[in-house]
């Protein structure tokens, strides 16, 4: 299994680009189903999360291909297959991103019920409520999701609030099947997030009705065909966050260019309040300067535009080093603290309470080996690793790999010292640069 050696301590130094979104692009390649014709899709992120949706999508007759000029090809070839399987589908929950499109246009699906996950619990009862509300008959059977949508009604509200805020997935799921529902759906306490909003213009491209777009309100008038179009998704603000993470806590002087400042507005505030100078060279481009160390702060993560939780683990590295006390509380997934002790094999001073982590800023994190089992957790142990006096070593950084697309390549030529190795299969050589 590869792992990531870092020697800490250097400051971030240059420009760094942002590539596409990686939880705005699945939705979007699941939505390709719904397409008569060829789809191009430019932008996307060469992850494995994004190659495992293109199995998925073979799997369902859809022919999905990067082509040379980095753009995704998708072309619905067997509109029969309906079946989404559990050696796939464990692999990666954003799979349950099928079953909208599926039920939309094919009337219906089988997709494996995806299973536990190490940030809490993640239900999908808000998915099958939303597609029952469209008139679909969905059972749980054998592990697998079975929805029959011969019945089809749209023309009817759905809501799709739950105990944590709206559904992001959700909402793409039955946005998804009502574009080619009849009648008018009406989505209530539908995810606003910028990912959402990709998705739904995609659709529009594709020919859908929908209206309210990034609102909490969402009509979609059901028309009878959608075509195949060529479409760019957004880039990743959560990437670029974690990458403004990395410039704040090295005491770096960083770019960061083709990121979208208008969905980052959370992020930027909190920034701001910590006293980490950001400025805006371009329309879209962040410019982090060196200053000094961060002020604590509160943060408490919202739905959109709250303050992301998939930033929630890298901020909380940022407050580990802070000049006092701060407070990190999770409202999405009260039990996504998993790096919690893995920084405070680090030195940080973290104690959790409930949903919220106490954090007792130090004077600095000490390297050591490391390891995490969730994308973000990952990530902010990489930007640990990178503030920190001596050597991190990262374990298991196929997490990493699911979200974030050439990190190490994208950080070395930051200046940082990071290298992939795989301990099991080659010797250890020189850090870069
Ligand atoms: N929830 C329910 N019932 C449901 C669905 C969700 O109670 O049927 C609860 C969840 O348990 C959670 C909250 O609602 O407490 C939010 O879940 P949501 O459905 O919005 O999350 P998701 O769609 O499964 C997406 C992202 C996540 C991101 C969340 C929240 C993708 C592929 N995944 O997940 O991204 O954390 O929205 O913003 O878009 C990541 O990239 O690392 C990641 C986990």
């Amino acid at each position: 299994m590869d792992q990531f050696v870092i020697e800490g301590g250097v400051p971030l130094r240059g420009e760094v680009t942002v590539s596409g979104a990686k939880n705005a692009a699945l939705p979007l390649l699941a939505a390709s189903i719904l397409a008569d014709g060829p789809c191009h899709f430019e932008g996307v992120p060469d992850l494995r999360d994004i190659r495992t949706m293109m199995r998925i999508l073979g799997e369902l007759g859809v022919e999905a291909e990067r082509l040379e000029d980095g753009t995704i090809r998708t072309e619905v070839t067997d509109p029969d297959r309906v079946r989404a399987p559990y050696e796939l589908v464990k692999t990666m929950r954003a799979s349950i991103c099928v079953l909208g499109p599926l039920l939309g246009r094919r009337r219906r699906a089988e997709v494996s019920f995806p299973g536990g996950c190490v940030i809490g619990p993640r239900p999908v009862d808000l998915h099958l409520g939303g597609m029952r509300a469209l008139g679909a008959r969905v059972e749980v059977a054998d592990g697998y999701i079975a929805a029959d949508g011969s019945g089809l009604t749209g023309g009817g509200d759905v809501y799709l609030g739950g105990p944590f805020g709206p559904t992001v997935t959700g909402t793409a799921n039955v946005l998804s099947a009502a574009v080619l529902s009849p009648g008018t759906t009406v989505i209530q306490s539908a995810a606003c997030e910028p990912e959402v909003v990709d998705l739904a213009r995609f659709l529009v491209a594709m020919g859908a009705k929908i209206e309210g777009i990034g609102s909490p309100t969402l009509h979609v008038r059901g028309v009878e065909r959608l075509t195949g179009c060529r479409y760019r998704v957004i880039s990743d603000r959560i990437e670029a966050g974690t990458l403004l993470c990395a410039a704040a806590m090295t005491e770096g002087d960083v770019t960061v260019r083709g990121v979208d400042p208008g969905t980052m507005t959370a992020p930027l505030a909190v920034l701001a309040r910590m006293g980490v100078s950001v400025e805006r060279p371009d329309e879209d481009a962040l410019r982090v300067r060196p200053g000094g160390r961060p002020k604590p702060l509160d943060i408490v993560t919202l739905p959109y535009p709250g303050f992301p939780t998939d930033l929630q683990a890298q901020f909380m590295t940022l407050l580990s080093v802070a000049a006092g006390n701060s407070f990190v509380t999770e409202k999405i997934y009260p039990e996504r603290f998993i790096h919690i002790s893995e920084l405070q094999r680090m030195g940080a001073h973290i104690r959790k309470e409930g949903p919220t982590a106490i954090v007792q800023g130090v004077d600095h994190l000490s390297g050591c080996p490391v390891m995490a089992s969730d994308l973000r957790a990952s990530a902010a142990l990489v930007v640990a690793g990178l503030a920190a006096r001596g050597t991190t070593t990262v374990e298991r950084v196929y997490h990493i790999d699911r979200g974030y697309e050439r990190i190490e390549e994208k950080l070395g030529a930051l200046g940082a010292r990071i290298r992939r190795e795989n301990p099991a299969r080659e010797p250890a050589g020189a850090l870069s640069p």
